[in-house]
């Protein structure tokens, strides 16, 4: 087991090494077994994590803001548009000055090309941890969050298991790819054969997709990329787990009006009850939420038996408690 976390960052997923990721997991079962049992555990009394929001949330807000109350400590919601940000406190002003006030420093920036330098250059004059929320490339706390459904649902043993992350269509706006990306380069080295498929606009980072077939090689696991414009079908066939989510254009164009005109083109791209019964039996669908409801997926399947989202959103809460009472509150 390795412990050694104390005053780390969190930004991107391999940040943290396949060990230290089980020990995170551990950590997170763990408070989650006390959680239910009622048990008090005040690991970061008297601490104070900044959570800087540069766009909305409902599931990191609320779990980050919830998991510092519940480790004896406490949260400061600080919206960008309610700062001096844009009046010329730059990242190393936040860095510097919220690194002294505070004992982490959370951050949600996901305008592309701009969230993960932002977070990166927050770290780099910080004293104190700072913890990636979601920007344009990363959703590390997402991704462990969904490991820990997924072992939940399927086992330790999770060699050999399908899992499908697949695009998704969706109106209402051009989404972030950094859980796609997260999935990718985290899932194969916990033995998932991991399959990406999107219509053919959709691909993800080169240097994002170099990480993850590296990783599958290093932990002998698969990685396949589908790019197809009819692919859902195919690569939902025999899925032990279904990941479909949407996600934006950004690689293929920058400019978000082309994006969202490429992106009518696949209204078919939905997760409905006919393509989840091409996978297993015993498949799971997940979603990290929001979901664009009867667009993106059916009702029947998002509130169906194989749906597993309320406890996906459930663990963001277990997860992040172990990350931050590890970087924060240990030695
Ligand atoms: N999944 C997720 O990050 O949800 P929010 O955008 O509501 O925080």
């Amino acid at each position: 087991m390795q412990t050694h976390f104390y005053g780390r960052d969190l930004i991107g997923d391999l940040d943290f090494s396949k060990e230290e990721v089980e020990t995170v997991l551990d950590v997170a079962f763990d408070l989650k077994r006390q959680r239910a049992l009622g048990q008090p555990h005040p690991y970061l009394r008297d601490k104070v994590l900044a959570m800087l929001f540069f766009f909305s949330s409902t599931r990191t807000r609320g779990s980050f803001e919830a998991g510092m109350a519940q480790l004896g400590g406490h949260a400061a919601f600080i919206e960008s548009k309610t700062t001096q940000i844009a009046h010329g406190d730059t990242p190393k002003e936040i860095g510097e000055i919220f690194g002294r006030y505070f004992d982490g420093i959370a951050i949600r920036h996901v305008d592309w090309g701009v969230g993960n330098q932002y977070i990166n250059e927050v770290a780099k004059y910080s004293r104190a941890p700072v913890l990636n929320m979601q920007c344009d490339i990363y959703h590390p706390f997402q991704i462990l969050a969904d490991l820990m459904t997924i072992i939940e649902k399927k086992g330790r043993d999770l060699r050999h298991k399908k899992m499908v992350v697949s695009w998704a269509y969706a109106a209402s706006y051009q989404k972030p790819m950094s859980v796609p990306q997260s999935l990718v380069v985290q899932m194969p080295r916990f033995g998932l054969d991991v399959v990406l498929v999107h219509p053919p606009e959709f691909r993800l980072m080169p240097e994002i997709l170099d990480m993850a077939q590296e990783q599958a090689r290093k932990y002998g696991t698969g990685f396949e990329i589908i790019s197809d414009p009819d692919g859902m079908e195919k690569a939902f066939k025999d899925a032990d787990i279904i990941y479909a989510k949407s996600w934006g254009a950004m690689v293929h164009t920058p400019d978000p009006e082309e994006g969202a005109q490429i992106i009518k083109k696949y209204s078919h791209w939905i997760t409905d009850e006919r393509k989840m019964a091409l996978a297993k039996p015993d498949a799971i669908y997940m979603h990290p939420l929001p979901a664009d409801r009867n667009i993106e997926v059916t009702d029947g399947v998002i509130d169906g038996p194989q749906s597993v989202v309320y406890d996906e959103a459930e663990n963001r809460l277990h997860v992040q408690k172990a990350v931050m009472a590890l970087t924060m509150g240990g030695i």
